[in-house]
């Protein structure tokens, strides 16, 4: 039930800082240490690489998980949109090991690959927030968001469920290979929870954005590097399918290479700055579109921020910053809709699961 919320996406962005801390407690143990059933650790490790299959936002939060399960288990990864990969599929290393990250468990273009796979001998692991799903059956493993029934079409908290799963199965990993990193995970996202529940609390903020930048646009661009820049697709991906705007993500040095063609008289982009090693170089891009006109709203994070940002986030561990910059993008995304008089919860022309090819 919605209760009190005007919409199922409203309430279900808000629900994130208790689904983050929800499912911190569910891979827990006893003594508080993070873990993940032992099978599907042996079997991770034994992989020589990790291919992760997935569609639409389950994707986006797939990229972010590839930078996890790289930079902290120093596992190769690759991500693959299932349609895409149904048939094309890649050359596969000696040992794949097989990720299906999906929301429902149903998507039938994600259910084709694993189909594919499972022919070929390898196995599978599937995230999903709905147990006994399809793709979960159908998997050797299965690895839950604990994120509660998503109802509303525009996936919020399964995106930052599943970040916090792939985060949670990357430390694991790592600590069993003995990797040494100074990151102490549950803790890390329990800031990332508060940090969350912080930006939830100025959504008024966010309606004034999304009035400044959006009420009169046919177009929105979002831009950022690295993790930035995964997260500035899903934000694209969130405004085009509720508010029926064009929006596309870009990485930042990409845009000098075509993109910025599109950059006119007051068009909006939204840009991401919460990676230190980029930050210099993603104001510069937004100097960049600046000068052709474009109107800049630049979300930063403590720390990084400088004169005229238009919104600073809370600081976080530097890996978990897509949990934290994708909220503002959801509040963006639900209030341009809204003012659009869209119908948020049932956007057009789109399916909750969809489980045809
Ligand atoms: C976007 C959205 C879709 C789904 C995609 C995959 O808001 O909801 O892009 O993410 O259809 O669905 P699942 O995760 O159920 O496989």
């Amino acid at each position: 039930e919605k209760g009190t919320y005007a919409h199922y996406m409203l309430k279900e962005i808000e629900e994130q800082p208790f689904v983050i801390r929800k499912i911190i407690q569910q891979y827990q143990d006893e003594q508080g240490d993070l873990t993940i059933d032992s099978s599907i650790v042996n079997v991770l490790n034994q992989a020589d690489r990790l291919y992760i299959v997935a569609a639409g936002t389950s994707y986006h939060a797939g990229l972010v998980g590839k930078q996890f399960l790289e930079k902290l288990a120093n596992i190769p990864t690759e991500v693959h949109l299932a349609s895409e990969f149904v048939y094309n599929m890649p050359l596969l290393s000696e040992k794949p090991l097989f990720i299906f990250i999906s929301q429902s468990g149903e998507t039938a273009d994600s259910r084709a690959v694993l189909v594919e796979v499972k022919k070929l001998g390898h196995k599978a692991l599937t995230i999903t927030n709905v147990p006994g799903s399809t793709l979960s059956r159908e998997a050797d493993y299965t690895l839950l968001l604990h994120a509660g029934p998503e109802i509303a079409v525009a996936s919020t908290k399964a995106y930052t469920a599943q970040i916090a799963v792939l985060a949670i199965l990357a430390d694991v990993l790592r600590k069993n290979k003995g990797i040494e990193k100074n990151i102490d995970l549950a803790h890390e996202l329990a800031i990332a929870a508060n940090a969350m529940e912080e930006i939830c609390d100025t959504k008024d903020e966010f309606e004034v954005i999304a009035s400044d930048y959006l009420s009169f646009v046919r177009n929105a661009f979002f831009i950022g590097r690295t993790l930035d820049y995964a997260v500035c697709l899903e934000g694209a991906l969130k405004l085009k399918e509720i508010s029926y705007i064009q929006a596309e993500g870009f990485a930042g040095g990409e845009l000098k290479h075509g993109p910025i063609a599109l950059i006119e008289d007051g068009t909006p982009v939204i840009a991401l700055a919460t990676q230190e090693n980029v930050n210099l170089n993603i104001r510069g891009n937004v100097k960049e579109v600046v000068a052709r006109g474009a109107n800049p709203c630049i979300i930063s994070m403590e720390g990084l921020e400088m004169n005229g940002d238009r919104f600073i986030l809370p600081a976080v561990h530097e890996l978990l910053t897509p949990l934290i910059s994708v909220v503002p993008l959801q509040y963006i995304s639900y209030y341009a809709a809204l003012h659009r008089g869209c119908d948020v919860d049932k956007p057009r022309n789109l399916a909750k699961s969809v489980t045809v090819e």
